[in-house]
Parts: structure tokens; C-alpha cells; sequence
């Protein structure tokens, strides 16, 4: 059993994102006073306003890394390093970053950050199971289709609950100082066997269907996405979805001494909460 000794107050980035509501809740809930913190939260915080990092890191003990939208758009390694090392620099004494598995720019950011702060923690996660539910993949979910340009590549999305779970663990508790854990979830799915276990769960039809790169940006560009965003999509589905990621790891047991969810768990409790039901949304 792991050793808990919270510190307080933590600022968590991203507070108000998948893993960042879910950091707060469980750090509040193991009596961790948090500073939830993004650019409409209760702490202003702003990656593109150096100005917002000061305040925000004051007498913090604690600090959790999720970067907007992601580590793979230029710039970010330099800018997560960066807060790294004010919050070492301001007395933050544990320090866990979320990264993405098969990213070049994400591993960069590991090694800056871990330069700046050598006893952080890494959590490098694989696609998350709720891109589905609570993301960019919800509305071709709720109309019946969903289109990618990813063929029959194995993935192992993991839940992120286990990926929270597992930055919380480095918050509150002793031995994770210094340590990557790379988490997956239990089982690799295609994403079209991904879109099958959704109908299944919730009862509907819905297709997978993977279209030509060129169509997808091409369909992104048409939606009025911006740029950046379009790039950094085609670069997650063409890139990162090549293959590299289909193997499964033991990031969660290590970090946690439990199994990771699986997505037939993960489907059942979306479908009961009727968030994949167009009629109820
Ligand atoms: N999705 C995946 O499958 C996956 C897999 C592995 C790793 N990751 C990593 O997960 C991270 C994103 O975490 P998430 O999915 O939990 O977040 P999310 O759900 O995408 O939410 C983004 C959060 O960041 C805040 N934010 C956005 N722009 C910001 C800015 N300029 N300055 C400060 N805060 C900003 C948002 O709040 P405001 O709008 O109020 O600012 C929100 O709280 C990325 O670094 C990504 O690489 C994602």
C-alpha cells in the first residue's frame, strides 16, 4: 500500500478538462486544498501570459501539468519547462506532468521538464477513452458516424480515470518522485472496434469510417478550425495513429497496484448516463 501524505495547496492546470476535474476532485477528496487553474477559473491562469504563472504558483506545494491543447504544438516543451522551473524556483515540492505516448515534441517536454525539476513525475498516456465521450469525438458519436483517417491500427485507450488517478498518486502520496509511468489501458481495440463496443453499449448503429488524410483536413478546414488545431489533429491520426502505440503497458499497476479500467467498463457507465443518447443530449 502506497504511503499517503498530501501536500497543500496543489495548482492544477487544465482544472477545468478531462484530467484536470478529475485531479481536483480526488486531491480535494484526500483533503488537498487546490488551485484550479485555467483562463476562466477560479485561478487565472494562462499558458500564453507568463504574467498569470507568479501569482498563481505563490505558496504552492504541489503543481499538476496538463498543457492546452497539447505538447506537440511548437513552442510547448520550452513553455511547460519554463513553469517547471518557477514552481521549483517558488518552493513546489512535488511536480506531475501529463505527456502523450509516441509524441516526439511530448518526450521533449519530459526531458526539459525533468531537467528543471529531475523529481517530477511523468504520466505518458495513450489515447483517452473519453476523446469518445467528453471530446472531439462526441459529435460523430451522437450523429451516427464517426470519420478518421486512421485504418485498422491497434490502440490502447486508456480511461482517465486511471490516468488522474495516477497524477494524483504522484501528488499525495511518497515514491512516485523521479518516475515515468507510461499507462494504457487493459486491451487494444481498433477504432472502428472502439465505435462497435460504443453502439453496442448504447444500443445504436453507429459507423466507423477511415477517410483519406487529404478529406479529413480538408473536412477540418471546411468546419473553420483553426490551423494549429487542423495540424495538430492530422499529426495525432496520421503520426502518432502509424502503429507505434499498439502495445499495451504496465503504467497504471505500477503507479496505482490495480489493473487499468477497460473499455467495455468505460462504455457501459457513458451509455448509462445517457451522454451518448442524441435525444437526451
Ligand atoms: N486526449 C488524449 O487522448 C490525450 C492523450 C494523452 C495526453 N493528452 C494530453 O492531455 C493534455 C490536455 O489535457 P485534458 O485533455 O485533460 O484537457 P482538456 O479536456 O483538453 O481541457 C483543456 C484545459 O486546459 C485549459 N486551457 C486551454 N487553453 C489554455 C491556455 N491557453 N492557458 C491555460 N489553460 C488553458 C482549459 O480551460 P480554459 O478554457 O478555461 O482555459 C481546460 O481546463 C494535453 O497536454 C494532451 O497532450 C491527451
Amino acid at each position: 500500500m502506497p504511503t499517503i501524505s498530501p501536500i497543500s495547496p496543489v495548482l492544477v492546470t487544465g482544472a477545468s478538462g478531462k484530467t484536470g476535474t478529475r485531479v481536483t476532485h480526488s486531491l480535494e477528496a484526500r483533503g488537498v486544498t487546490v488551485r484550479a487553474a485555467s483562463r476562466s477559473g477560479p485561478v487565472p491562469f494562462d499558458w500564453d501570459d507568463r504574467a498569470t504563472w507568479g501569482p498563481a504558483l505563490e505558496g504552492a506545494a504541489g503543481l499538476s501539468i496538463a498543457y492546452a491543447p497539447d505538447l506537440a504544438v511548437p513552442g510547448a516543451a520550452d513553455t511547460v519547462a519554463a513553469l517547471a522551473a518557477m514552481a521549483v524556483d517558488a518552493g513546489v515540492r512535488r511536480i506531475v506532468l501529463l505527456s502523450g505516448r509516441g509524441e516526439e515534441d511530448a518526450e521533449l517536454a519530459e526531458r526539459l521538464v525533468r531537467d528543471a525539476a529531475p523529481g517530477a513525475t511523468i504520466v505518458r498516456a495513450a489515447f483517452f477513452m473519453q476523446n469518445f465521450s467528453e471530446s472531439v469525438f462526441l459529435e460523430g458519436i451522437l450523429e451516427g458516424e464517426l470519420a478518421l483517417p486512421v485504418g485498422d491500427v491497434p490502440e490502447p485507450f486508456v480511461d482517465v480515470e486511471d490516468v488522474a488517478a495516477a497524477m494524483v498518486a504522484a501528488l499525495s502520496e511518497e515514491g512516485h518522485a523521479g518516475r515515468l509511468y507510461e499507462v494504457t489501458g487493459p486491451r487494444m481495440l481498433t477504432w472502428r472496434e472502439a465505435v462497435a463496443e460504443i453502439g453496442r453499449a448504447s444500443g445504436r448503429e453507429i459507423d466507423y469510417v477511415a477517410v483519406p488524410p487529404a478529406d479529413y483536413a480538408a473536412a477540418l478546414a471546411a468546419a473553420g478550425l483553426e490551423p494549429e488545431i487542423t495540424e495538430l489533429l492530422m499529426y495525432l491520426f496520421t503520426e502518432v495513429s502509424d502503429g507505434r502505440n499498439a502495445s499495451l503497458t504496465r503504467g497504471v499497476q505500477e503507479a496505482l497496484g490495480r489493473p487499468p479500467r477497460d473499455f467495455a467498463a468505460y462504455a457501459a457507465g457513458v451509455a448509462a448516463s445517457g451522454a451518448w443518447d442524441p435525444a437526451r443530449v
